[in-house]
């Protein structure tokens, strides 16, 4: 058993995507373990996107991050992370394959709807940014 991290970012909860997006999670098996809904400030985007701090689209990301509110979750599963992944398609909507959350409900490869963990350091470490373990249902 695998535990990711997923978010519903700003453009998906102000498009009305979250029943959609959380439907196509139970449809996949993936078990919800944790859920809050949160507005994070800047501090908090910045701080959570702090491995991609050197790149060009930092600062642009940690705008959109804080410009509204996000659906965060604790997923858990057989492979998780990479189910999850798969789910959520490419980073860019217009690469992303078809049947995938990026590709239905992403604008483009800053607003793309959804953020999975990458690996199981990054998801170990970005479950407990947001939850303790009194809010994870076992
Ligand atoms: O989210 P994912 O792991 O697929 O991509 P990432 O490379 O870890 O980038 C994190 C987030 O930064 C993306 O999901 C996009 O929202 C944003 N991004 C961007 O605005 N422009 C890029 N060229 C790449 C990523
Ligand atoms: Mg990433």
């Amino acid at each position: 058993m695998e535990r990711t991290l997923a978010i519903i970012k700003p453009d998906a909860v102000r498009r009305g995507f979250v029943g959609d997006i959380i439907k196509r999670i139970d449809a996949s098996g993936l078990k919800l373990r944790a859920l809050r809904l949160m507005h994070l400030t800047r501090a908090q985007a910045e701080a959570f996107y702090e491995v991609h701090k050197e790149r060009p689209f930092y600062k642009s990301l940690c705008d959109y991050m804080s410009s509204g509110p996000v659906v965060i979750a604790v997923l858990e599963g057989e492979r998780a992370i990479p189910r999850w992944r798969e789910l959520m398609g490419a980073t860019d909507p217009k690469k992303a394959d078809a049947g995938t959350l990026r590709k239905d409900f992403g604008i483009d490869v800053e607003q793309n709807a959804v953020h999975g963990s990458d690996a199981p350091e990054t998801a170990a470490r970005e479950v407990a940014f947001f939850f303790s373990s009194l809010d994870i249902v076992s």
